[in-house]
Parts: C-alpha cells; structure tokens; sequence
C-alpha cells in the first residue's frame, strides 16, 4: 500500500498573492490540482491525504468532490508549520508497518512519475528515499555575521525535494520523537537521520521546483504546454467551476 500525503496548508507569504499560493492557477489548473492529478495517473498509487488549513478543509472537500479520476483522498486539518501539518497526515493513515508513506509538497505540481517510481523503489530498497538533483551553486558555510567559514565540497552536495517516502513505521517514530524532543526540521528526511536511520537520495530532475515566489509562477507557465499532455484531462466546465470557488473563498477575506 502506498500512501501520499500532501502538505497544503501553508499560507504562501513569499508568494505576495494574498492567498494560499496552491489554489493559483496555472495554464488555468489551480496547483494543488496539478499536483494531485499528477499522482492519481500513476498507477503505484493507492491513496492520497491532502492537508489544508482547518478554515480550508470543507472548501477543499466541495472543490475536490468535482474533480473525476482522484485516486481516494481524505482532507485533512495542518498545523501551524509543514512538520505538523505532515504529522496530522501521518496519523490519519491506517496501515500495516511496511507500508510506504510518500510526502510531497502540493507546490510542486511538475513531479515525473519517473521519480514517483524510482523513489517508491528506493524505499523499498532502504526504508527511506528522497527526490534531489546536485547542487548547482557553489555553498557557503558562513557564520552569523556573513563571514565565510568553510566550502563544502559541490560534489557531495544535493539539493533535495519532495517526494521524500519512508516505511510508515520509520516515518511514525522519527515523527513522534521529533515531536517529544521540540526538534523542528527543514525535511522530513531530517526526522528520520536522527534516528540512524539510513535515507537514499534519488536523482531527480531540475523541473520539479516548489512554486514558492512570484517568478516560480513564470517558469511554471513555461514548463505547462509538455505538462498538460501527461495529466488526465478534466472537463473546461468543471474547471471553471473550480476557479470560481477558489475566487469565492479567497475574495476581500483571505479565505479564513
Ligand atoms: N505547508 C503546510 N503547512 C504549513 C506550512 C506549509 O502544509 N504550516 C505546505 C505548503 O502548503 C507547501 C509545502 O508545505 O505545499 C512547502 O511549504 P512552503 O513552500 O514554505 O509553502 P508556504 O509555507 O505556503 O509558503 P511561505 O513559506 O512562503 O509562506
Ligand atoms: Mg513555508
């Protein structure tokens, strides 16, 4: 069995839209629907949990129950950062301990299946594995004041995505110790490295970006023509529909 959690229940400040950033639009799909269909046409999946904002979750029920060939989904209620929003995904899923729980962020929609697969594979393989393409900048290690300290070696470095997937009971533990312990990560990856537990990077591709400020929304626009041809189509009525709800729930209020 495997499972996607998405984490949806950001607020997109670094994208200035003055709404979450995942119900914009691109070439006229709203992104977490990009995202989720993106996932639904692969058939190694089972089922979905989409976490939005708890002021979020009946908007999205409505919105999604138009949408045809979802692969099942539940919504779920976030928290107040990505690690807990994950967390009330994590255990709202059922299951047995091998079972493979993948996390992928709702703001990358251009995700290949191929690193969908391969990185289901790598689980399999090792227990945990992570999306990442080799850094492409030079890094600094610098100290607080902006004096550099050291320049670790490009070769080693990758820069890592999402999805990143676990065994559910790996995922489990290193989230509740992360929770016990006030550790608060950039990853999830970093939950379960404390625990010892050994992570595999899968090599990814440099479109799978997380639309995070405004100029990720023009190199969107760019990758959406090769897009459109992978993901099932939805009828134009529909979407349209879709985009009249995100207009509804977001206008003069912020959506809360
Ligand atoms: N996310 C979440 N719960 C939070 C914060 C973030 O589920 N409390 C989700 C976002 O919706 C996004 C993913 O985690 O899909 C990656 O986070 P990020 O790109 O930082 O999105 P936002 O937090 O929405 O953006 P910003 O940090 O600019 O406010
Ligand atoms: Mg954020």
């Amino acid at each position: 069995m495997v499972t996607v959690i998405f984490p949806a229940a950001g607020q997109g400040k670094r994208m200035q839209a003055g709404m979450n950033k995942v119900f914009m639009s691109l070439g006229g799909i709203p992104i977490l629907l990009r995202t989720l269909l993106k996932y639904s046409s692969c058939g190694e999946i089972d089922q979905m949990v989409v976490v939005v904002a708890d002021y979020e979750v009946e908007f999205v029920r409505t919105m999604l129950k138009k949408v045809p060939g979802l692969k099942p989904y539940k919504v779920v209620a976030g928290g107040s950062e990505r690690q807990y929003s994950v967390l009330n995904g994590i255990r709202s899923v059922q299951g047995r301990d091998d079972d493979i729980i993948l996390v992928h962020d709702a703001a990358r929609p251009f995700v290949s299946h191929k690193v969908i697969l391969d990185t289901i594979y790598a689980v399999k393989q090792f227990g945990g594995a992570i999306a990442a393409v080799p850094a492409k900048n030079t890094i600094k290690i610098c100290d607080p004041y902006g004096m550099v300290e050291d320049t670790p070696d490009r070769s080693c470095l990758w820069e890592v995505q999402t999805p990143q997937g676990f065994q559910r009971e790996i995922l489990l533990e290193a989230y509740d110790q992360a929770l016990a312990e006030g550790f608060l990560g950039t990853d999830d990856a970093s939950l379960v490295e404390r625990l010892g537990r050994s992570v595999r990077v899968v090599e990814s591709d440099y479109k799978n970006i997380k639309i995070t400020t405004p100029e990720d929304i023009l190199i969107g626009e760019a990758f959406i023509q090769a897009e459109d041809e992978l993901l099932p189509e939805i009828p134009p009525e529909v979407l349209t529909e879709i985009r009249e709800l995100i207009q509804e729930k977001w206008q003069g209020s912020e959506g809360r």
